[in-house]
């Protein structure tokens, strides 16, 4: 697949059907995430791979009343959860280094485009999931003091085929040498 074929093709998949991801597949995916861009190469991002239907609804659990991601996350066969390692990135000998604070946010972002991306070229379909109850969703997966859960994903092949919301000109939102001026 062309790379701007997969960039533009790329959906939010909200129904899944449950054939399982070969193990292979899912390797490449977490490849993917490995190779993604990080602050001074810190790579703060980590993965839960959670396939325990029992751990995928009490995650399910955990998403924000009318969430239309709600479904997936126990239909997919796989649910990926992307953390990060607080105080890493962003930071320069411990010290914040910008105003921006910790970047973990970022970074797991750029993991998490990297793992959504890849995964639509094995033909498998993605939904970034972020409003949850993030704080429920530590407990559950146990995670230490020093990591955050950001955001999660089911993982699998889709039973019905996204349509593409649509998106702003470029110009409405490129901008040469400076801001406008109001
Ligand atoms: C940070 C972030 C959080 C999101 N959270 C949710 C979510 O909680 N539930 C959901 O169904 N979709 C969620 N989405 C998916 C967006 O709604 C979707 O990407 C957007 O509508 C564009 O559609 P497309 O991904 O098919 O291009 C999220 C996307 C991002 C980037």
């Amino acid at each position: 697949m062309d790379f701007m074929e997969a960039v533009k093709g790329r959906r939010s998949i909200r129904k899944y059907n449950p054939d399982p991801v070969p193990e292979d597949v899912l390797e490449k995916v977490l490849e993917a995430i490995r190779w993604a861009p990080s602050w001074a190469n810190t790579q703060c991002a980590e993965v839960i791979v959670v396939k325990d239907p029992k751990v995928k609804s009490e995650l399910a659990s955990t998403l924000s009343k009318g969430n239309p991601a709600f479904s997936a996350l126990t239909d997919a066969p796989i649910v990926l959860v992307l953390c990060g390692k607080k105080g890493v990135s962003g930071f320069y000998k411990g010290q914040v280094a910008t105003v921006k604070g910790d970047w973990l946010m970022f970074d797991t972002g750029m993991a998490m485009q990297n793992l959504c991306l890849t995964a639509h070229t094995f033909g498998l379909g993605t939904v970034v999931i972020g409003l949850f109850d993030h704080k429920k969703a530590e407990e559950i997966l146990g995670v230490a003091q020093n990591i955050e859960v950001v955001a999660m994903t089911p993982l699998g092949y889709r039973a019905t085929e996204g349509t593409a919301p649509k998106r702003k000109e470029i110009p409405e939102f490129v901008f040469y040498e400076k801001y406008p001026a109001k």
